[in-house]
C-alpha cells in the first residue's frame, strides 16, 4: 500500500522545482501572512489524482482542500497531505520546504513520509519498522540524539498565522530555550523540523499551534526514531484538529516539561 508513495512525492516535487514567477501565483488565506501559491495547489491536485487512481476509496485530507472530511480521521484509512510545508520559504526561494504525506488507520498514523527536494532527502517511517532517510547515496536508519537540554540544539515554529495571539508567548518560550540550550533555530517548515529531531540534528522542537497536515507524517517519523511527541501539557497530539507540539528526544522532552515552561 505504501510503496508507491515516495516515488509519487518525488514526481510531485518536480512541480515545486519547476516553479517560476511565484510572486504572480500567490493568493492570501485567512490569518496573518498566510499564503497559498498555484504550486501548492498543483502539487496537491497531482497527489489527489495519483492516489485516487491507485486507491479509489482512499479518504484524502489536504491543506489546500476547501472541505476536509476530518471526521473520517479517527475511523477510516486517511491520507493527510501538506503539498508544500514551508510555503513562505518557497515564495522567498529560501529552498527549505517539503511535501508531507501521512497515512492514518483508525486514528493512528501508520505511515509517514516527508520529502525535501532541495536536499533530495526523503524521510519515512512505517509503524513498528523504524525510521529512515533516503539520501542520494542510499537509505539510512535515523534515530533521535541522546543529548541533554544544556547540550541541545533547539528549534521552534512561530505560529505565524496567529502572531497577535501567540507571538509573545511563543518568543518567551523560545527565549527560555535559548538560555537553556546551546542555541536555537527557526527553519520555516514544521514537517522538516520534526525530521531534524528524528535524525538527531535538533534535540527539542516546539510550536504553539500546528495543523494535522504539518505533523501527521513527522510525528510517526519521530516516534519510530525513538523520540517523543506530545502537546505542551504532555497529552497526545490530535489528528483531527490543530494542537500544540513539543517534540524531542526523551531527556530534552522530559526537561522541557519539568521546567514548567510548556
Ligand atoms: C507552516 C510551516 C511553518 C510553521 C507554520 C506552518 P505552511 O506550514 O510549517 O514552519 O511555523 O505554523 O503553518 O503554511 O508553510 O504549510
Ligand atoms: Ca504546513
Ligand atoms: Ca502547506
Amino acid at each position: 500500500m505504501y510503496e508507491f508513495i515516495p516515488e509519487l512525492m518525488r514526481e510531485a516535487a518536480k512541480i515545486m522545482l519547476s516553479a517560476h514567477d511565484i510572486d504572480n501565483s500567490i493568493d492570501s488565506k485567512s490569518g496573518d501572512a498566510n499564503f497559498v501559491t498555484a504550486y501548492d495547489v498543483a502539487v496537491q491536485n497531482f497527489l489527489y489524482k495519483e492516489i485516487g487512481a491507485r486507491l479509489p476509496d482512499a479518504v484524502i485530507i489536504g491543506e489546500e482542500a476547501d472541505d476536509n472530511p476530518m471526521d473520517a480521521l479517527t475511523t477510516k484509512v486517511c491520507f493527510i497531505i501538506d503539498p508544500i510545508d514551508g510555503t513562505t520559504n518557497f515564495i522567498h526561494n529560501y529552498r527549505f520546504s517539503a511535501i508531507s504525506v501521512g497515512i492514518t488507520d483508525g486514528g493512528r498514523v501508520v505511515y509517514g513520509a516527508v520529502y525535501n527536494p532541495y536536499m533530495n532527502l526523503l524521510y519515512f517511517a512505517e509503524r513498528g519498522r523504524g525510521a529512515f532517510v533516503e539520501t542520494p547515496s542510499g537509505t539510512l536508519p535515523i534515530h533521535v540524539s541522546d543529548r541533554d537540554l544544556p547540550n541541545a540544539l533547539a528549534a521552534f515554529g512561530t505560529s505565524p498565522y496567529y502572531r497577535e495571539e501567540l507571538g509573545d508567548i511563543t518568543f518567551e518560550r523560545a527565549k527560555w530555550l535559548f538560555r537553556n540550550t546551546r542555541d536555537i533555530r527557526r527553519c520555516g517548515s514544521a514537517a522538516l523540523d520534526l525530521c531534524t529531531v528524528a535524525s538527531g540534528a535538533v534535540d527539542i522542537f516546539f510550536e504553539y499551534r500546528l495543523s494535522p497536515w504539518d505533523f501527521a507524517a513527522g510525528s510517526l517519523i519521530i516516534e519510530e526514531a525513538g523520540g517523543v511527541i506530545t502537546q505542551f501539557d504532555g497529552s497526545p497530539i490530535t489528528l483531527d484538529k490543530p494542537c500544540s507540539i513539543l517534540a524531542g528526544n526523551n531527556p530534552c522532552h522530559t526537561s522541557a516539561r519539568e521546567s514548567g515552561m510548556f
